[in-house]
């Protein structure tokens, strides 16, 4: 069973984004130490762009070789011109309104997104599924999140988008490694309880 990990940049007080999603206030904490601990650790979570741009294009994928997003995440780099942000993997975008793909390495799921995705963590491989957000399809996707990565930058937001649009629930996961960086950002892994 490979496990689907919601891997997620936060403000300290837990949103993902402003109340619209501009997670873009989270750059400037992206400095050396944070690039080598994505080299390090999460190479293929940095997208293609800007993988070229940080010289680590021709790093193998580690944990990753899926990533599902949802429609209005994936419009981002569709507004820069980017049909395959993540190149390096496997691409799903969760969309009822995108009725024709505009990459051939991205497919669109528009139906029974809950069975996609677990027929997609029971394929057999060693490396699991990258969760990229946002707010809506990771609420939708609660139930099947096996592991959260949360990069808590140091940053109050007061509102914004939450990490999972979803009812409430209690649903409790268990601690599993911490590191701090020096600009600040904590990267948290937390494994679900089952
Ligand atoms: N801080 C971070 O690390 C981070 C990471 C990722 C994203 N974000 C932010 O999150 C924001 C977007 O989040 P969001 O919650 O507004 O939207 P989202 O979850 O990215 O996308 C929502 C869209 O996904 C599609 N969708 C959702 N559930 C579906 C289902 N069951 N079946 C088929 N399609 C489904 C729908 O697309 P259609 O409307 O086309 O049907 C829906 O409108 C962005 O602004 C981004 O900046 C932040």
């Amino acid at each position: 069973m490979r496990k689907l990990t919601y891997f997620i940049a936060c403000s300290i007080d837990g949103f993902i984004g402003d109340p619209e999603g501009d997670a873009s206030s989270m750059l400037r904490f992206v400095d050396e130490e944070f690039v080598s601990f994505l080299k390090e650790e999460y190479p293929e979570t940095m997208p293609t762009q800007g993988r070229l741009a940080f010289g680590m294009d021709d790093l193998p994928n580690k944990r990753f070789d899926t990533i599902i997003q949802g429609r209005s995440s994936y419009d981002l780099a569709l507004k820069e011109g980017i049909t395959s942000p993540y190149a390096h993997l496997r691409e799903y975008v969760a969309s009822r309104t995108l009725t024709e793909s505009p990459d051939p390495n991205v497919e669109i799921v528009a139906d029974d997104l809950l069975g996609k995705v677990r027929a997609l963590k029971a394929e057999d491989g060693p490396l699991g599924i990258y969760l990229c957000g946002g707010a809506r399809i990771a609420g939708e996707l609660m139930d099947e999140v096996d592991e959260i990565v949360i990069k808590t930058y140091p940053l109050v937001y007061g509102s914004g988008m939450p990490m999972f649009r979803s009812g409430f629930a209690v649903t409790e996961f268990a601690l599993e490694s911490v590191r701090g960086l020096n600009n600040g950002v904590v990267v948290r892994t937390y494994g679900r309880k089952r």
